[in-house]
C-alpha cells in the first residue's frame, strides 16, 4: 500500500451535485489534485475557494486535458453529459456521470461506444443503490429468496418544485420528460433489483400532461412492460404533485412478486414528518430558483442525494461518491451502475415516451435511431 500514488480528479459542472461530490473528494485521502470546470464562472470559482480546489476553467477541454487528470465527474446540466463524457473517454479517464447518460437514444448509444472502445472504467449516478434498504433487497432477489419474479409495480410521485429546478436552464425541453429525467431513477432500480432475467420485451404507456405542460413537459408517464420470460412490471411515475405536498422531492413504492414470496417496499418518506409554525422551502435549491412556496409540513429524507447536518450532505450520494473513490483507487468492485445500464435505461425511458406518443405497445429492444425518429416525428 505504501507509495500509492494519489488520484487527480476533474469535477465538470460545479451546481448542487458538482459541490457534493466535490466537498467529499477534498476529504478523501487518495485524492490529492481537485480541478474544476462550469461555464458559470461565479459558481465555479466559489466551489473552488471553498474546498480548496487546485484548478478552475470554464473550459472543460481545457481542464479534461491537464496532466494531473485521472478520473472526471461529469455533473453538469442534465442535457449537457455528451460532450464532457466523450472528452473523457478520448483522454482516457476513470467516468463518473450522472444520470442520464444523454437526452438523446443515439447520443447515448455513441457515449457508450465510445467508452467501451476506450475501455474505461466508467459508471453512470443511480444514487439510490447506495441505501441498505434496496441492497438488502437486491441481496435477498439475487439468493433465491422470493423465486422467480412473476409481477412488479413502481410508484413514483415528486413534487413539482424537482422538475421546475431541473428544467430552469434551457428552452430545449421535448426530452426533459418524467420518465428521461426522475423516473429513471426508480426504473433503474427496479430493473437492478429484478436481476439479469427482466429482459423487455414490449412496452405500453400513456402519459398525461396538465399542469406541466407551463414548463413545457409532462405531468405523468404510467406503462406496463411484458419480459421475455412472460414477467409484467408496471412501471409509473408523475412529478406533478403540488409545491405543497409534504414530500418535498421524491416518494417511491415498489412491489415484486415471485414464484415464492414477495418483497413490498415503502420508501415515501412518511415515517419521518416534521410538523412547524416556520415555513419550509424548497429542498432542491440550485443557483438561479426561486420557488415562492410556504409548507409547514414535511416528510423528511426525500431529498434522493441526503440531508445535510453539520454543513455535510450525510445519506447515498456520500455512500455513492466514497465507494467511487474506493472503486478508483482501490480497483474494488461495487454496485454503481454501469454505462451499459445506463445507456438501457435512457433507451427503456424514451420507449415509454414513444409508446405513449404513439399510443401503441412498442416491441423491444429498438435501435436509438428508430426510437428517436419516432420520439421527433
Ligand atoms: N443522483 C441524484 O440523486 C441526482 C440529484 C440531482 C441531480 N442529479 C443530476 O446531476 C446533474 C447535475 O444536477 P445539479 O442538480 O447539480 O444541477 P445544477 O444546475 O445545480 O448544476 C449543473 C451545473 O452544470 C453547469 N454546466 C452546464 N453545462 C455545462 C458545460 N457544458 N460545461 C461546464 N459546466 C456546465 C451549469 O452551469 C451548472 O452550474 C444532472 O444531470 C442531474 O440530473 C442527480
Amino acid at each position: 500500500m505504501a507509495n500509492r500514488k494519489q488520484l487527480g480528479l476533474a469535477i465538470v459542472g460545479c451546481g448542487v451535485v458538482g459541490r457534493i461530490r466535490g466537498a467529499l473528494a477534498k476529504d478523501f485521502p487518495g485524492i490529492g489534485w481537485i480541478g474544476l470546470a462550469d461555464i458559470n464562472e461565479r459558481l465555479g470559482r466559489q466551489l473552488k475557494e471553498d474546498i480548496g480546489a487546485d484548478f478552475f476553467t470554464t473550459d472543460f477541454n481545457e481542464l479534461i486535458a491537464r496532466p494531473e487528470v485521472d478520473a472526471v465527474i461529469v455533473a453538469t446540466s442534465t442535457w449537457s453529459h455528451v460532450e464532457p463524457t466523450l472528452a473523457a473517454a478520448d483522454a482516457g479517464h476513470m467516468m463518473m456521470i450522472e444520470k442520464p447518460l444523454a437526452t438523446d437514444a443515439r447520443e447515448s448509444a455513441q457515449v457508450l461506444a465510445a467508452i467501451e472502445a476506450a475501455g474505461v472504467d466508467a459508471v453512470v449516478g443511480y444514487t439510490q443503490r447506495f441505501r441498505r434498504r434496496f441492497l438488502v433487497v437486491k441481496e435477498r432477489i439475487r439468493t433465491g429468496q422470493i423465486g422467480d419474479v412473476t409481477a412488479a409495480v413502481t410508484r413514483a410521485f415528486m413534487n413539482r418544485m424537482a422538475p421546475t429546478g431541473e428544467v430552469r436552464l434551457t428552452q430545449d425541453r421535448r426530452f426533459l420528460t418524467p420518465m428521461v429525467v426522475s423516473g429513471t431513477h426508480s426504473l433503474d432500480m427496479c430493473l437492478w433489483l429484478m436481476g439479469d432475467a427482466a429482459r423487455p420485451v414490449s412496452i405500453f404507456a400513456r402519459s398525461t400532461e396538465k399542469v406541466m405542460s407551463e414548463l413545457g413537459t409532462k405531468d405523468a408517464t404510467f406503462g406496463v412492460f411484458t419480459m421475455e420470460d412472460g414477467a409484467i412490471w408496471s412501471m409509473n411515475i408523475c412529478w406533478a404533485l403540488p409545491r405543497e405536498w409534504p414530500g418535498a422531492v421524491y416518494g417511491l413504492e415498489i412491489g415484486i412478486v415471485g414464484t415464492k414470496g414477495v418483497i413490498d417496499i415503502e420508501d415515501t418518506h412518511r415515517d419521518v414528518i416534521l410538523a412547524t409554525e416556520m415555513p419550509q422551502g424548497p429542498a432542491y435549491n440550485p443557483d438561479g430558483l426561486t420557488i415562492d412556496v410556504e409548507r409547514n409540513v414535511d416528510f423528511l429524507t426525500s431529498f434522493p442525494p441526503g440531508d445535510v447536518h453539520g454543513g455535510e450532505l450525510w445519506g447515498p450520494m456520500r455512500e455513492e461518491t466514497n465507494t467511487w473513490f474506493q472503486r478508483i483507487y482501490n480497483k474494488k468492485e461495487t454496485p454503481h451502475a454501469t454505462a451499459a445500464e445506463g445507456h438501457r435505461n435512457l433507451m427503456l425511458t424514451m420507449a415509454m415516451d414513444l409508446s405513449a406518443k404513439t399510443g401503441r405497445e412498442l416491441e423491444l429492444p429498438i435501435s436509438p435511431e428508430a426510437l428517436m425518429a419516432g420520439l421527433e416525428a
